[in-house]
Order: C-alpha cells, then sequence, then structure tokens
C-alpha cells in the first residue's frame, strides 16, 4: 500500500490526512507542518482513533522534517494561509507562491518520483508554479479544486432536488475562483435524467450560482476556508491514483492544447490512475460553454502572471 504526504497540519491538511486514514487508502500517512507540535499533536489525536474506528494506516506527524516524507508515493499540499471573509482565493498569491514553491522542491528532494495533489490556493496557480518551478512532467501535478467543486455542484443539485446528492451527476470545470468556475448545468444528471428537465432554469441558474460561490459562503458562516470537503476532495483524488481506479474527476491539469489552451493549469475533467493523469477527456462544449472557459482561463493568465511580478518565476 501507499506511502502519501500531507504538507499543512491546519484544517484543511488534518483532513484529508484523517480521511486517507478513516477509508484506509495508505499503510501509511506523514503530516508535516511548519509550526511546532502542530502534525505531531494531530497525528497522535488520529492514531488513538485507530482502534475505535479500525484502521491501521500509520498517522505520523513532524515538524519541518522532510528525511520523514522520504518515498512518498503520493504528496498533498496544503500549505500557506487560507482566506478570510471578504477575500478572493487570488488574494492569497503573494503569500502562498513561494511556500508552495519551497514546499514542492523540499519534498522533491526526498521522493523524485512522487505524484504532487495541490490544494492551496489559487489553486489554478499554485498548480501552474509547481509545473513550471520544477519541471515535471504534467501527468504527475494535479490541482484538486474541480474535484472539490463539483461536489458542491451535487450538493447544492440535490438540495434543489430533495435527492441523495451520490446520485447526482456533476462537473465543473475552468478556474477554481468564484467567477471562474463553470458549473455544467447541461451536463448535470439525476440517475441519468438531465437535471434541466427536472428544475425550471431560475432553479438551476441559483444553484449554478450557489456552486460558484460555494466556498466564499462558507468562509463568511465560519470566519475561515472550509475544511471537510476540501479535504475530503484531496483524499478522494489521491485514492484513485494509489489504487489505480482510474475515475473520471474534474481536476486542474497543464493543457497542451486540449480545450484550445496551452501553457496553463485550468480544470478539466481528466482520468487519475497509478501514473497520475491517464487520460484528458474532452468534452464537447457548446458556444455558451466555450466562451465561460476561455474566459476563465484569461482569468486564471492573469493570476499567473503575477508569479513574475513577485519573483516567484
Ligand atoms: C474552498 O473552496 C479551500 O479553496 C477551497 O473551500
Amino acid at each position: 500500500m501507499a506511502k502519501i504526504t500531507v504538507v499543512g497540519a491546519g484544517n484543511v491538511g488534518a483532513t484529508c490526512a484523517n480521511v486517507l486514514a478513516y477509508n484506509k487508502i495508505a499503510s501509511e500517512v506523514v503530516m508535516l507542518d511548519v509550526k511546532e507540535g502542530i502534525a505531531e499533536g494531530k497525528a497522535i489525536d488520529m492514531m488513538q482513533a485507530a482502534q475505535t474506528t479500525t484502521f491501521e494506516t500509520k498517522v505520523v506527524g513532524v515538524t519541518n522534517d522532510y528525511s520523514k516524507t522520504k518515498n512518498s508515493d503520493v504528496i498533498i499540499v496544503t500549505s500557506g494561509i487560507p482566506r478570510k471573509p471578504g477575500m478572493t482565493r487570488e488574494e492569497l498569491i503573494g503569500v502562498n507562491a513561494n511556500i508552495v514553491k519551497s514546499v514542492v522542491k523540499n519534498c522533491l528532494d526526498f521522493s523524485p518520483n512522487a505524484i504532487f495533489i495541490i490544494i492551496s490556493n489559487p489553486m489554478d496557480t499554485m498548480t501552474y508554479l509547481t509545473i513550471k518551478a520544477t519541471g515535471l512532467p504534467k501527468n504527475r501535478v494535479i490541482g484538486m479544486g474541480g474535484a472539490l467543486d463539483s461536489s458542491r455542484f451535487q450538493y447544492y443539485l440535490s438540495q434543489a432536488l430533495n435527492v441523495n446528492p451520490a446520485q447526482i451527476e456533476g462537473t465543473v470545470i475552468g478556474g477554481h475562483g468564484d467567477t471562474t468556475m463553470i458549473p455544467l448545468k447541461r451536463l448535470a444528471t439525476y440517475k441519468g435524467i438531465p437535471v434541466s428537465k427536472l428544475l425550471d432554469a431560475d432553479k438551476l441558474n441559483k444553484v449554478v450560482a450557489d456552486t460558484m460561490v460555494g466556498g466564499a459562503t462558507l468562509t463568511g458562516l465560519l470566519g475561515t476556508s472550509a475544511w471537510y470537503a476540501p479535504g475530503a476532495a484531496g483524499a478522494y483524488v489521491a485514492e484513485s491514483i494509489v489504487c489505480d481506479y482510474k475515475r473520471l474527476i474534474p481536476c486542474c491539469v497543464y493543457l497542451d492544447g486540449e480545450y484550445g489552451q496551452k501553457n496553463i493549469c485550468i480544470g478539466v475533467p481528466v482520468v487519475l490512475g497509478a501514473n497520475g493523469i491517464d487520460k484528458i477527456v474532452e468534452l464537447e462544449l457548446d458556444s455558451e460553454e466555450k466562451a465561460l472557459f476561455e474566459k476563465s482561463a484569461d482569468a486564471v493568465r492573469k493570476t499567473n502572471s503575477v508569479l513574475q511580478e513577485i519573483n516567484a518565476l
């Protein structure tokens, strides 16, 4: 079984590690944090639940000791600061870019073959930065955003339809931003029934709008960024890789001509297996969806251009 490192033992990182252990996704999970004691404490707390919740994963917490992450198969990066109410994810770039860059490089020193899952925000730009700063092949760097945004889309659809969210199929592509994500309402279904047949246009548009600000809504309620669904989405992506499940998951990946885009990391559906990205699935978008995707890519590129301004690239 796999060894997975989670960098950042804050709310998202710890939740992710917890799901990895509870769902028996890895034999070993290493949590690493810069803050003295936090990863160790959370790891011990999780291990003290091993007997009552019946998992055998070994969870280890370390402060800044990258040697303990040696030979990880997958590294999940959650480092950096989360947004506060009223902030956009893009505003975090100045602080998070250099943190993510050094984390990824430190991890690579000990796990040169690892596959990276990026959660830190602004997630599309942090995924792009990881590829550009390391030269890693594009199959080994995956941003988690679309997995989370799609699960929020399915949640809001299930609320509007008053049905089980697990029986909804919904895909969100584009950037992981309040104005850049694109919940694909035309393709969403409830057990194969197009949701457009079950909800009128106003209701469906409200679901789309609620999905787009799903993270901001929770930040407003919680006073900080959400963690249960983001952590679980990271574990879901990791599981498809370490178990070679070949799940089709919308994720942020490097495009080289697909969807008419080059030199950008942005959300599209991908098949994830043992090598990371197995395949990028090209959906047939209609003209409205194509226009939204182009607009989203322009916005993500604009945030990427800040990387040069702050000397991160
Ligand atoms: C969110 O949308 C953490 O970006 C993440 O909640």
